[in-house]
């Protein structure tokens, strides 16, 4: 459903896009010089390659940012794998979520690649200093929210993580290969539970509209400020890390949205929302950005309580990471006793 996303090209402005400024220091002209050629040519940085410090830490800002959310983004529907309506929804559920799990493990591998440990991660998220999705902050109040995170949310994921496939550092591309994969699959699955949902009583349609009206707005801001309002995108483009604006990206979400909503019989909550013939896209009304950036900053209804989840999973899980250390030493020990 969203794979054209593959094919958007960087468009005639590529080049200048694609523009790295020189470095201050003499001592790394060459370098740079190296890394912008590699750059300009639409190639690959890897762990090994010298890079400028910034773009080292533009990406474990936002590839920690991203494992961050996959980890949280488990929470919201993980407090339904005991109230699925069926053993097919269950076990649907239940790989979806584990999936997200999986999401967060590449994710922080490959921003280990960059020299940050997992432990600088996690401290991060766990003292709240880091950043993750705005959207895990909101409740999941009805079965038929775990469908709209399935169609809405994930469609959005998908729709922001497709051009990352082809980010500029190699191990965050290639995992953003897999993680698009498993997330069009979630799209699916909850696109077909709504329409399981809208085919049957007049109270299950009612349930999925009213989810439809509380996410549709949230699933507009996870894009990010407008593009003007947007600190970081000018140079994650230059650097080829972004390859679609937050706005652009916003559009294409609802330009591809309308027509499913129509499919599966849902309105969307925004009288402002109409195609313009001369843009050749949907006009959309004004989204909330007051609301989005109190839940990014600490004030959503769910952020408290999120954070206190990942913090005691952490701590419950001490003696399990303890254990596996001391098997893995002594595996390491037998290892050497029989190597002598
Ligand atoms: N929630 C929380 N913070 C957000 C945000 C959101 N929806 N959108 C933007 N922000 C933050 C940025 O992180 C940045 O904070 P910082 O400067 O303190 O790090 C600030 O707002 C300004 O935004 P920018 O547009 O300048 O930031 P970026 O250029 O980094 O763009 C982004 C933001 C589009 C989210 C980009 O970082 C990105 O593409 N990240 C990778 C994808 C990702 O993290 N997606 C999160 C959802 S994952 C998911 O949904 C899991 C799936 O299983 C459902």
């Amino acid at each position: 459903m969203y794979t054209q996303s593959f094919n958007v090209p960087d468009g005639a402005s590529a080049s200048a896009v694609k523009a790295v400024p020189a470095s201050q220091d003499p001592a790394d002209a060459a370098r740079q010089a190296h890394f912008d050629t590699v750059i300009d040519a639409d190639g690959k940085i890897e762990p090994r390659d010298w890079m400028p410090e910034a773009y080292r830490k533009t990406l474990v800002r936002q590839i920690s940012q991203h494992a961050h959310s996959e980890i949280v983004g488990m929470l919201p529907e993980g407090n339904w794998i005991s109230r699925a309506p069926s053993l097919k929804r269950k076990a649907i559920l239940v790989a979806k979520v584990q999936d997200e799990g999986g999401h967060g493990l590449y994710l922080y591998s490959a921003a280990e690649t960059l020299g940050t440990s997992r432990d600088q991660m996690f401290d991060a998220l766990h003292s709240g200093r880091a950043k993750y999705s705005s959207i895990f902050n909101y409740p999941t109040l009805t079965w038929a929210d775990v469908g709209v995170i399935g169609w809405l949310v994930d469609g959005a994921a998908i729709m922001n993580q497709i051009p990352l496939c082809r980010c500029s550092y190699g191990p965050y591309a290639r995992a953003m290969i897999r993680v698009c994969k498993e997330e069009s699959f979630h799209q699916r699955q909850g696109f077909e539970a709504l329409m399981t949902m809208m085919q049957g009583t007049a109270e299950q349609r009612a349930m999925v509209q009213d989810a439809v009206n509380r996410w549709w707005w949230k699933c507009l801001a996870m894009f990010g400020p407008p593009d003007a309002d947007s600190p970081n995108s000018v140079q994650g483009m230059r650097w080829g890390i972004k390859r679609i604006s937050n706005d652009d990206l916003r559009q294409k979400f609802i330009d591809a949205t309308v027509p499913q909503a129509e499919v599966l019989g849902v309105t969307l909550p925004d009288p402002e929302l109409r195609w313009n013939e001369a843009r050749g896209h949907h006009d959309y009304g004004q989204i909330d950005w007051d609301e989005f950036w109190a839940v990014v900053n600490g004030d959503g209804p769910c952020n408290k309580e999120r954070l206190a989840t990942r913090v005691k999973a952490w701590n419950d899980g001490a003696w399990v990471r303890e254990a596996a250390l001391a098997h893995a030493r002594k595996q390491q020990e037998r290892a050497l006793k029989e190597a002598a």
